[in-house]
């Protein structure tokens, strides 16, 4: 059975590069669908309080013919969460939720500039990565400006942004910025909710090298040093998607998929909100 390698994060812990992400998986088959992908060889699990499927994620961690310690949680602060002690309570009832002692990686989902608060927010997570309740701490949808306030403010910088990237928006700025920085990139929406698999270079590439377009999109993300969280509803899709490790992009493949750069986000932009 495959695993996905394990990437370092600046704090010296390690994350399992490629992972199952659940949003929009409903909370009844979220159990089901994580074991299923434990059961693949996944090792990594991306989840949030917005997704409302965190309880049947911990079951599943709980339940998994795996060590605790082989599984990687992710779950993030939401939105209407912000704030120091707003957010300690929100982790509070995350982890009552998953049934877990100590996470493994705690995210805040959107900065949310209008509301301002995202340092604040970003206070609380270092002090529950201080007490030994979560591991690391990172961000989600920042933009480079939004974590450089981070750093000025707190000193402390998150060891992952998760962000929407795909063959559609490779988000140069935030990789460079990120490299520069130690901070991981991982790619939410890494196949662009599934949109980008219909492009006819996807189809060229896959029969070249006897593989599915979606694999061919994962490969490329692995090859780029980004951490990826696909999401699938079938035993099936969840199998495919973490066989990429056994096969390689050259630097043609590579150039092709960059020509399919449009800008295009399927998300909103996270300055907008
Ligand atoms: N931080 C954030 O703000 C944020 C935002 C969005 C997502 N995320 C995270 O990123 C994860 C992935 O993003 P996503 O769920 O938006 O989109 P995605 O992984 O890019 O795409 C999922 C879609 O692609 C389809 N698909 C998956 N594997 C396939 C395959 N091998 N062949 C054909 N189609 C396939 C799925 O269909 P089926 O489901 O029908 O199999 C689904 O419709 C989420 O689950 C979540 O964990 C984070």
């Amino acid at each position: 059975m495959p695993l996905a390698p394990l990437v370092s994060m600046h704090d010296g812990h390690r994350i399992p590069q490629l992972g199952y992400g659940l949003y929009k998986v409903p909370a009844d088959d979220a159990e089901r669908l994580a074991l299923a992908a434990v059961a693949a060889g996944y090792r990594h699990l991306d989840t949030a309080t917005l997704y409302g499927n965190e309880e049947g994620v911990g079951r599943a961690v709980r339940r998994a013919p795996v060590p605790r310690d082989e599984l990687f949680v992710t779950t993030k602060v939401w939105n209407d969460d912000h704030g120091f002690d707003e957010t300690l309570r929100a982790f509070d009832a995350s982890m009552g939720r998953l049934g877990l002692d100590v996470l493994d990686l705690y995210l805040i989902h959107w900065p949310v500039p209008s509301q301002d608060r995202y340092v604040d927010t970003w206070r609380a997570l270092i002090r529950l990565r201080d007490e030994g309740r979560v591991r690391s701490i990172g961000v989600s949808n920042f933009h480079p400006h939004h974590i450089e306030r981070l750093v000025d403010e707190t000193g402390v910088a998150p060891v992952i942004d998760q962000v929407e990237l795909h063959p559609w928006l490779p988000q140069h700025a935030v990789r460079t910025f990120d490299t520069e920085r130690g901070i991981l990139t991982e790619a939410w929406s890494p196949l662009a909710r599934g949109r980008v698999l219909g492009d006819p270079t996807l189809d060229r590439l896959a029969a070249k090298h006897g593989r599915t377009p979606a694999q061919i999109v994962l490969r490329w993300h692995v090859q780029l040093g980004n951490v990826v969280i696909p999401k699938a509803s079938s035993p099936e899709r969840i199998r495919e998607n973490l066989d990429v490790f056994g096969f390689a992009l050259d630097a043609d493949d590579l150039g092709a998929i960059a020509a399919l750069e449009t800008g295009h986000r399927t998300g909103r932009d996270p300055d907008l909100d």
